[in-house]
């Protein structure tokens, strides 16, 4: 939702450890039952470890240069946040493992491709530019997760998990911006890095959930129709729209700042309902 102000108080991204039991059993379609839906949200998933530690990476390589001891403590809550979610999705990859998922190789070429050439040669500012978009789209599913409770019949683990997640992706989505605005305030270098990251994110979330739903034919095939008249009936009843193209259009205006995004009540109450807060 976009408003038209900005909010007038900017906080310390807090990380939080929530007790999530992911070494217990996880059922393998543990959202809802349905194999496409869950492997959508396994793929995406899949990327963060590594994604999360590009953005600390990038975003690290300009600490030295903030004046404003605001804008350093706020990164440095953003690194302990992502630090503590790439963690659990490192755990959630090996879920995937001991449910018989071969996710090794696909991780490995993932990690070669993006962090071994792309970032290699990319610019920091670039780089930069690039994981201040990766943060509105994670904000923007974010507020999907939140606001439309999407996740009402997963799993409670990966629920928590993912929740969790969401409303600390919302807390901290203006750093990145922020820091870049100071750095490298250049509308064509954010809008390279909104192409860098769609392309990537789209990319790479789109062969992760390809090779799981592959590797997972035998389940995902006699279902299919089945489980893609779910998806359009969720999809129906929750109200739920497009997220990226809104959302790319949003931070194609020149005066976007992600905290126009009015979401912080949605993760702060999230927080105290979690008992997180
Ligand atoms: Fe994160
Ligand atoms: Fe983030």
């Amino acid at each position: 939702m976009l408003e038209a102000a900005l909010p007038v108080e900017k906080s310390v991204p807090k990380p939080r450890s929530p007790e999530l039991p992911l070494t217990g059993p996880i059922p393998r379609h543990w959202f809802a039952g349905n194999a496409l839906a869950t492997h959508l949200v396994n793929g995406v998933s899949m990327l963060f470890p590594a994604g999360e530690r590009f953005f600390v990476r990038s975003v690290n390589h300009y600490l030295g240069q903030l004046p404003d001891p605001l804008l350093r403590a706020q990164v440095k809550g953003f690194f302990a946040q992502e630090g503590r979610h790439a963690k659990e999705h490192d755990r959630w990859n090996e879920i995937l493992v001991a449910q018989g998922f071969s996710v090794d190789h696909f991780l490995a070429g993932y990690e070669r491709l993006a962090y071994g050439v792309i970032e290699r040669v990319s610019s920091p500012a670039l780089r930069l530019a690039t994981t201040a978009a990766c943060e509105h789209f994670t904000a923007l599913l974010a507020e999907k997760a939140l606001r439309n409770r999407i996740l009402e019949h997963a799993d409670p683990t990966m629920r928590a998990l993912l929740l969790w997640h969401a409303a600390e992706e919302i807390e901290h989505r203006a750093v990145a911006f922020d820091v870049l605005a100071q750095v490298a305030p250049s509308y064509p270098l954010r809008i390279a890095g909104l192409a860098m990251a769609t392309a990537c994110l789209g990319t790479f979330w789109l062969f992760a959930t390809t090779m799981l739903l592959w590797q997972d034919r035998k389940t995902v095939w006699p279902k299919l129709r089945l489980h893609l008249g779910q998806i359009r009936a969720v999809r129906k009843e929750r109200n739920l729209k497009g997220v990226f193209l809104p959302g790319i259009l949003a931070y194609l205006r020149r005066d976007f700042h992600p905290l126009q995004l009015d979401l912080d009540q949605l993760a702060a109450d999230y927080l105290l309902d979690a008992k997180l807060a």
